[in-house]
């Protein structure tokens, strides 16, 4: 009969031997060869010197040594799951895309929920961004929808980013703090940056400090495309509306959490996963067309902005489930590439200056931190449908072409020819264009307070006290008071009652004159 469990045996230093045997599989190198002894290495004698021959020692040891991969530079602590997404109200109307095609179909779907500014050892409930990236292996190969659980950013030009997440992470001389807004390089780029203001509010408020990743809000943030069957494009923002609700934590509950727990938001997804309460998300569309957005007060390709919901309602199509924990957290968690050009037919960019910079961004820093060009190999990115291309070599090449055609055009018949071009593949939208190559930001993005006012004034007295008590306890970690006068100088446009509360509680007397103003705050949501 098969032993179940591993026979074992006392060495004879007192250590354990486990043996292989029935079920137990045989431990070997990773060249396939049985190992007879994992605890002791080959020395000349019992007290003598290892053995430089001892390949066993050396390889374990050697793979050892190389067990860390660099961590994200934003977004290091995350954590994920798989799930599937079902259509539930097609949208074929107005997308070409398989997924949005046929109700009821499920599609494969990994998410990573994540902090943006600590490292990979940081804690849970920090006050910060959430990220929120789904991955989804659609029968037209991944489409990843990389977002936040906040619908606005800080910056209108991806150029700016490597400034702001500079600021935002610990300063170069002292590396600290780790993972809080609270200190001077944040606050001062923010402070000369208005362009910050919205999302500023919006991260002193409760949506920072998250109950759990299964009651948060997800966003596309940027304004993308749907393109149907004739081509025609209708505007569209992405929203995840969580089943279980929205819910927060308040600060002293989320200090007290971290002190206790700095795990809690993994320990809280591993529980209800692993314990079949599976966390669902409705996906949302708004969409809209060039009318609306030729009328909108703003520019819907400012990254900076939303499309309110009392304009433009939200659309509930689908659902995301995560039922399943990963088998293993470096190898899919850790390894996953989530990228904004990823995308499917039927799903198209627009102009975002923010937009357009990630699609530079992410594909580069995932060749530096998973080691070359060959990730997409790896199995949590490889897409789920058929792919073949003549892509070859490199560190780790696991999909080289087979046969003799690496090239194309090719006059070999198949199967030596290889992939040929599709009729039905990825075409762009046909965007008209013109105009001066210029390093210039569009005016239409210069109104950087009405919508951090929209948000303030549409919280409650609670939430808008909470506000206004993150800002004091954040600022108060300002050792510069031109810097913390500064913020108030932006506050005073959102909320003139939100600057006077901050102002009183940093001590700061007499208030500063509110910020130049590009454009006149608008008191509605816009024409
Ligand atoms: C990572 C969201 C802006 C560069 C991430 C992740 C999310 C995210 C969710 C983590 C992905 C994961 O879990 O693995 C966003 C959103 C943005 C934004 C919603 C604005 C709307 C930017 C910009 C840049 C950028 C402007 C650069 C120009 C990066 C980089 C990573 C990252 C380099 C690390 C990726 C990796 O190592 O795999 N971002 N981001 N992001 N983001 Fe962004």
């Amino acid at each position: 009969h098969p032993s179940r469990s591993p026979a074992t045996h006392t060495g004879k230093g007192g250590e354990t031997h486990q043996t292989a045997g029935g079920e137990t599989p045989v431990m070997t190198t990773q060249q396939g060869l049985a190992i007879s002894d994992d605890q002791n290495t080959l020395r000349v004698g019992p007290g003598g010197p290892a053995l430089l021959e001892d390949f066993h020692f050396r390889e374990k040891i050697f793979h050892f040594d190389h067990e860390r991969i660099p961590e994200r530079v934003v977004h290091a602590r995350g954590y994920g799951a798989h799930g599937y997404f079902e259509l539930t109200d097609s949208l074929a109307d107005v997308c070409r895309a398989d997924i949005f095609g046929r109700v009821g179909e499920r599609t494969p779907a990994f998410v990573r929920f994540s902090t943006v500014a600590g490292n990979k050892g940081s804690a849970d409930m920090v006050r910060d961004v959430r990220g929120f990236a789904v991955k989804l292996y659609t029968q037209q190969g991944n489409w990843d929808l990389v977002g936040n659980n906040i619908p606005v950013f800080f910056i209108q030009d991806a150029i700016k980013f490597p400034d702001f997440v500079h600021a935002a992470k610990q300063a170069p001389d002292r590396d600290f703090p780790q993972a809080q807004t609270a200190h001077d390089n944040f606050w001062d780029f923010v402070s000369l940056s208005p362009e910050a203001t919205h999302m500023v509010c919006w991260a002193m408020s409760d949506r920072a400090i998250p109950r759990s990743f299964r009651f948060m809000e997800g966003f596309g943030v940027h304004t993308f495309r749907l393109i149907n069957a004739e081509g025609r494009s209708t505007y569209v923002k992405f929203h995840w509306k969580p089943r279980l609700g929205l819910q927060s934590v308040v600060w002293n509950e989320a200090l007290k959490i971290n002190g206790a727990d700095p795990d809690f938001h993994r320990r809280d997804l591993w529980q209800a996963i692993t314990s079949g309460n599976f966390p669902e998300w409705d996906l949302g569309v708004q969409l809209f067309d060039d009318e609306f957005a030729d009328g909108f007060a703003f520019d819907i390709l400012d990254p900076t902005k939303l499309i309110p919901e009392e304009l433009v309602p939200v659309r509930r199509v689908g659902r995301l489930v995560l039922d399943r924990m990963p088998d293993n957290f470096f190898a899919e968690t850790e390894q996953v590439a989530f990228c904004t050009q990823n995308i499917i037919p039927g799903i198209d960019f627009t102009n975002d200056p923010l937009l357009q910079g990630r699609n530079f961004s992410y594909l580069d820093t995932q060749t530096e931190r998973l080691g070359g060009p060959n990730f997409t190999h790896i199995p949590i990115n490889a897409p789920k449908c058929p792919f073949h291309n003549f892509q070859q070599d490199g560190h780790m090449a696991m999909h080289n072409p087979r046969g003799r055609a690496n090239y194309e055009p090719n006059s070999w018949s198949q199967p030596a020819g290889g992939p040929r071009e599709s009729t039905d593949g990825y075409r762009s939208f046909a965007q008209e264009q013109s105009g001066p190559k210029l390093r210039q930001r569009s005016e239409s993005f210069a109104d950087h307070y009405s919508q951090a006012r929209q948000f303030f004034i549409s919280q409650t007295p609670v939430e808008q006290a909470h506000m206004r008590d993150a800002f004091v306890f954040e600022l108060s970690k300002v050792e510069t008071p031109a810097i913390r006068a500064r913020m108030v100088s932006h506050l005073l446009h959102v909320d003139p009652g939100l600057a006077e509360g901050v102002a009183r509680g940093l001590g700061l007397s007499p208030l500063p004159q509110p910020a130049a103003a590009a454009r006149p705050v608008l008191t509605g949501l816009g024409p």
